[in-house]
C-alpha cells in the first residue's frame, strides 16, 4: 500500500510519490496568465497515471533508461521516470507553452527534465538515437497523429530505440496506431486500470522492434 504523505499546501496531489499541481493551484493560475497551452496541454491527463502503474508493475525503468516523453504536456510521466531511476529524461512537445508548467512541477519534485519543442514528425534519427525508451500518455487523438507516430516509431527502431510505451483512454486513432505497428514491430496492447489518484481505465501499448514470430 502507498505511504501516506502529508501535502505541504492545498491544491496539490500526490500520485505514485510525486507531487502534482491541481488546476486551481495558485501557481497554475499565475502561469495561465502568461502561458496558454493550445493543443490540449492544459492539465495533467489521466493516461499518465496508467503509465506510472504499468512502469511500476513491470519494473520498466532501469538506471540505463534514457527516456523521451512524447507530447509531455505538464510532464507528470517524465517526472515519475526521473524520480524512479531513469538515467536521463527529456520531454518533447510541439507547444512551448507547456514547459513552464512542466518545469514548475519538476522543481516541486526536485528533478530536472530536459525539454525539446518539436513535433513528432520532425524528430531525426540523430535525435532519436540518444534514447532507448520512448513513452507517451494520451498523445494519439487525431488520425494524422497516428500516421505521424507510426512513421516516427519506424525511424526510432531503426535508430536503436529498444521500447516504446504509450497509454491512452482508447481513442480510435490510438487503436488504429496499435494495429499499424503490427506490420513492423512486436506489439502488446492490453487494457489497464489504475486506482491512484482515483480509478481510471484505458490501454497500454508496449512495442519492441522486430516482427512477432508466428506460433504456427
Ligand atoms: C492530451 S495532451 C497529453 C499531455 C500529457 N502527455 C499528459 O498525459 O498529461 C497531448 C499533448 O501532446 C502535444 N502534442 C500534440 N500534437 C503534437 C505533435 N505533433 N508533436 C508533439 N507534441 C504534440 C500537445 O501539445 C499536448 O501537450
Amino acid at each position: 500500500m502507498p505511504e501516506v504523505v502529508e501535502l505541504p499546501e492545498s491544491n496539490l496531489f500526490n500520485v505514485f510519490n510525486i507531487l502534482l499541481l491541481e488546476n486551481k493551484h495558485r501557481l497554475v493560475k499565475q502561469l495561465k496568465e502568461c502561458y496558454e497551452p493550445n493543443v490540449h496541454g492544459h492539465k495533467t491527463w489521466a493516461s499518465s497515471f496508467l503509465l506510472m502503474d504499468y512502469f511500476q508493475t513491470h519494473n520498466v525503468l532501469k538506471r540505463s533508461s534514457d527516456v523521451l516523453e512524447l507530447g509531455c504536456g505538464w510532464g507528470a510521466a517524465s517526472i515519475y521516470c526521473a524520480k524512479n531511476g531513469a538515467n536521463s529524461v527529456t520531454g518533447l512537445d510541439i507547444d512551448e507553452n507547456v514547459f513552464p508548467y512542466l518545469n514548475t512541477q519538476a522543481a516541486l519534485n526536485g528533478c530536472k527534465i530536459k525539454s525539446m519543442t518539436k513535433s513528432y514528425d520532425k524528430l531525426s534519427p540523430k535525435q532519436l538515437e540518444k534514447f532507448n525508451l520512448i513513452i507517451g500518455a494520451d498523445i494519439c487523438f487525431w488520425d494524422d497523429l497516428a500516421e505521424m507516430l507510426e512513421k516516427m516509431f519506424q525511424r526510432a527502431f531503426k535508430a536503436g530505440v529498444k521500447r516504446i510505451i504509450l497509454a491512452d483512454p482508447g481513442r480510435q486513432p490510438f487503436l488504429d496506431l496499435a494495429e499499424k505497428c503490427n506490420a513492423f514491430a512486436k506489439v502488446d496492447l492490453r487494457e489497464w486500470y489504475v486506482c491512484d489518484p482515483e480509478y481510471y481505465d484505458g490501454y497500454i501499448l508496449d512495442i519492441k522492434p522486430g516482427k512477432a514470430t508466428s506460433s504456427k
